[in-house]
């Protein structure tokens, strides 16, 4: 059952998940099948709490009310804390706020206009270094911008050693009972984990680097990580780091994707062509129809190859837009950086795809390094001419990949 429910997690520290399998796309563009968790935390001293976050407005109002009664009793939340101000965390603030009697609200100056802006909520300006305080309890104010809203801040409950992580550290999948890192399949969480940062942290991903260093640097004495959607990490947590620095640096393994559209199947089959010829030489293939794949799959996939080819028929002079569309992801979220692309385009009678798609990709990052063209779906010599030109490709990014290793 997927309802809200609350679970202690350090000395009057609860974890409040909300779980969400209701909204089928997040950000209304990333299909989330499994769903979503929103986390929002009460830190306690005696009788007085903060509340750190709350959730979409998924729910009625009324039922999150519920759900902090049971741990808390409303009139004992004295202060909220807004770790940014993206409305999947921050949708039913204003209105906890009024029904809880006007609380303390803190957030950073970026997120305090958003608030304002969005909402119409006021909240009070925390910076870099401050300390929020319940009752004797301290929570350190760690100022992380662009992870990956631009008003983004931790939290560190000096005490407990447990940081609060706003959307870093997060992956997606509702939860039907609030769970530990150690008490789930790791290996499976981390590939929602690794979908999640695919799709909506990898732009920023420098930022992300920036920020576990500056949280390395600080030398806390790190418990716990809980963060604003996934699981609590209390037992993995240099596991997730090292994790997440690979994906930020877009290391890349002996993979290749290959990433094509296909209007009558017979540009289909020069993908499944360049798989026969590809899969033989890297450790690693990943296939998909533009058309039918999750973006959310291809965008993973692509962050740890070292290569990916981009197979498209010509439509109406231009690159097959279900695949044009994956590209300009791509092209937003820089995720072509250090990575070798083969282009290959099919048409009848004419048109520029080639060019745009080669252009395309150079903003994406990618070094484009091998190009083909076929009036439609080519046969005999072209074929061995287009394996050869797939195989001077892979010796290329075998070549780059060693270097790497
Ligand atoms: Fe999960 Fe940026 O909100």
């Amino acid at each position: 059952m997927y309802t809200p429910s609350w679970r202690i997690i350090g000395r009057g520290v609860y974890w409040l998940s909300i779980p969400d399998v209701n909204t089928r796309l997040f950000e209304n563009m990333w299909p989330i099948p499994s769903g979503v968790n929103y986390n929002s935390y009460l830190v306690a001293d005696d009788d007085e709490y903060l509340l750190i976050d709350s959730s979409k407005n998924v729910y009625n109002v009324e039922e999150i009310l519920r759900l902090l009664n049971q741990v808390s009793g409303l009139n004992r939340i004295k202060h909220i804390a807004v770790l940014h101000s993206e409305p999947d965390h921050s949708g039913l603030i204003g209105e906890i706020s009024k029904r809880i009697g006007n609380p303390a609200l803190y957030s950073t100056l970026r997120a305090s206009s958003f608030m304002k802006s969005m909402f119409n909520v006021e909240t009070g300006i925390v910076k870099d270094g401050d300390t929020i305080r319940v009752g004797g309890r301290k929570l350190r104010v760690i100022e992380l911008p662009w992870i990956h809203w631009p008003d983004t801040m931790f939290l560190y409950l000096e005490d407990e050693g447990i940081l609060f992580s706003s959307d870093a550290f997060g992956a997606f999948g509702a939860l039907e009972k609030p769970v530990f890192d150690d008490e789930c399949d790791f290996e499976q969480y981390m590939l929602s984990a690794k979908e999640y940062f695919a799709t909506v942290v990898a732009a920023y991903r420098q930022m992300v680097m920036r920020a576990l260093d500056k949280i390395g640097k600080l030398g806390l004495n790190l418990r716990m990580i809980a963060p604003s959607h996934g699981i609590v990490l209390r037992s993995r947590i240099p596991e997730f780091i090292k994790e997440l620095t690979s994906w930020c640096t877009l290391k890349s393994r002996k993979k290749v994707t290959i990433i094509y559209g296909s209007m009558y199947g017979l540009t289909e089959q020069l993908a499944k062509y360049a798989c026969e010829v590809v899969k033989n030489m890297v450790d690693e293939v990943a296939v998909h129809n533009a058309v039918v794949s999750s973006v959310n799959n291809v965008l993973t996939d692509v962050v740890d190859s070292a290569g990916v080819i981009f197979i498209t028929p010509t439509y109406e002079g231009n690159v097959f837009p279900p695949l044009s569309s994956i590209v300009e992801l791509l092209r937003i979220k820089k995720i072509g950086s250090g990575k070798l692309a083969a282009v290959t385009v099919t048409k009848l009678w004419g048109g520029t795809a080639a060019n745009q798609l080669s252009s395309k990709l150079g903003e994406a990052g990618f070094e484009v390094s091998h190009v083909c063209e076929y009036v439609n779906y080519p046969g005999g010599r072209d074929l061995t001419e287009y394996e050869n030109i797939l195989h001077g490709f892979l010796e290329k990014l075998n070549s780059m990949v060693s270097k790497l290793l």
